[in-house]
């Protein structure tokens, strides 16, 4: 049994149903080490970006444990949680979720403007000079000062990877993060995800479809393997 500092993420017996409808998780048990890179895989509708959000506080189960960075979840108050996921957690949405009326640069650097902890772990001189050195990585440092809304799927997609990964969250969670990108980008954005967690040795739970990607994985978990009531279309 390993001690908590040393598990990112551990769920017992978790239980989630939306509002109106049926069971959607049963999960008896799913344990992340600290530092581990998990890849999760399932079918469409088989419950990967509900599970995510109860993982990063944004949902809470109706039973059960979800202990996320040393932290009871259910244990906490919603703006308790909100707290930890900007302080702790560099979350890609399915849907990216930028900011439409902040520039590029805007965007990337909203966490370390919004929380503390997240600014006092940027290496470089400044919340702008990290930006730039991230969207240089990324390729999109030459729209830093674009409205976010004329960017390309692609690059949007790039600017919500930036926003979650600046300021070394403890805990990178990305929900089909790779899904607009060519090869090409998919490749460079593996190589910059996997430097910046090993870096800092940042836990991270990875989303997709695409199975091709799993050997930049420590561990392969199947939703359909961990969940009970996994449903969706067949994969
Ligand atoms: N806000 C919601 N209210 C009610 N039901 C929902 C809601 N969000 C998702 N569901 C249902 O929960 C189930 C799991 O959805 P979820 O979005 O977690 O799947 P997913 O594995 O992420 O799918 P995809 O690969 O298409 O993104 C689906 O049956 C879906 O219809
Ligand atoms: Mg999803």
């Amino acid at each position: 049994m390993e001690d908590s500092a040393s598990v990112a993420i551990s769920l017992r017996d978790v239980r989630f149903s939306y509002r109106t409808s049926k069971p959607i998780l049963d999960v008896p048990s799913l344990e992340v080490p600290a530092g581990h890179r998990v890849f999760l895989h399932g079918p469409s509708g088989s419950g990967k970006t509900t599970l995510l959000s109860l993982i990063s506080g944004v949902l809470a189960p109706q039973k059960g444990s979800v202990f996320v960075l040393g932290h009871e979840l259910t244990e906490l108050t919603a703006s308790a949680r909100d707290t930890l996921r900007g302080s702790k957690i560099g979350y890609i949405f399915q849907g990216f979720n930028l900011i439409p009326y902040l520039t590029v640069a805007e965007n990337i650097g909203l966490p370390c403007e919004l929380h503390a902890p997240r600014r006092r772990r940027i290496t470089a001189g400044s919340i702008a000079e990290e930006v730039k050195r991230l969207a240089t990585r990324l390729d999109i440092h030459t729209h830093l000062s674009s409205p976010v809304t004329q960017l390309s799927t692609g690059q949007q997609q790039r600017v919500a990877i930036a926003r979650a990964i600046i300021g070394s969250p403890s805990l990178v969670v990305a929900d089909e993060p790779t899904s607009s990108l060519d090869t090409d980008r998919r490749d460079a954005f593996l190589s910059l995800l996997t430097e910046i967690t090993e870096e800092t040795h940042a836990t991270l739970l990875f989303v997709s479809h695409d199975v091709t990607l799993a050997p930049h994985f420590d561990t392969l978990l199947s939703l359909r393997g961990i969940n009970k009531l996994a449903e969706g279309e067949t994969a």
